[in-house]
């Protein structure tokens, strides 16, 4: 399979992503012991995000805000931008903020202080993918699906300027 030309390599099968979410949902479903609300970061996290909801047996809420650090650059700039914002007031719940992966941590670090200034009870976050190695920032997440080496990556929402978030896997571009 190829993106823009170049190779992709399989690095987490569709199998892999859905073992894993199942023992993800578990630890954070023992942890919160209660209704809480999801923020998915969109748009990379959407697909992570909507088999996460699935897999909890406790009703969770769903909201979604659309941050942008990249744009179609492969690098964070530091500063994160909110193309759309929360639908609804946060201040006192419980919350898990999703992403699909975590590279500098800016982009975690900086919504992490906007739903303090919110007002959220508690923040726990969840990446699918940690890419500890690209840190940036001191930032890491409470719950992490795998950690991954550094590598571009696209597949199950994560894009290469928009291409290949619909591919079942995670892939290496090589
Ligand atoms: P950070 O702010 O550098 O931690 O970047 C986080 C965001 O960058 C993620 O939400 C992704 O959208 C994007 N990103 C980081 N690494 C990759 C990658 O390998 N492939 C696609 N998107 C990535
Ligand atoms: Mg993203």
């Amino acid at each position: 399979m190829k993106i823009k030309g170049r190779p992709l390599r399989l690095l987490v099968s569709e199998e892999e992503i859905a073992n894993r979410i199942k023992g993800l949902a578990k630890e954070i479903q023992d942890y919160f012991g209660e209704p809480f609300l999801v923020v998915g970061l969109l748009k990379g996290a959407f697909v992570f995000t909507a088999d996460l909801i699935r897999a909890f047996d406790i009703p969770v809420q769903v909201d979604f805000m659309w941050v942008s650090s990249y744009g179609s650059m492969q690098e964070s700039q530091g500063h994160v931008k909110v193309v759309k914002d929360l639908d609804r007031d946060i201040e006192g719940l419980r919350v898990l903020l999703v992403d699909d992966i975590l590279d500098t941590g800016y982009t975690l670090a900086e919504v992490y202080r906007l739903l303090e200034l919110k007002g959220a009870r508690e923040i726990k976050t969840c990446v699918l993918l940690d890419k500890k190695e690209r840190r940036k920032v001191n930032f890491n997440a409470d719950f992490v699906g795998f950690e991954v080496p550094n590598l571009f990556l696209v597949g199950y929402g994560l894009d290469w300027d928009e291409e290949g978030r619909n591919l079942r896997g995670i892939y290496a571009v090589e």
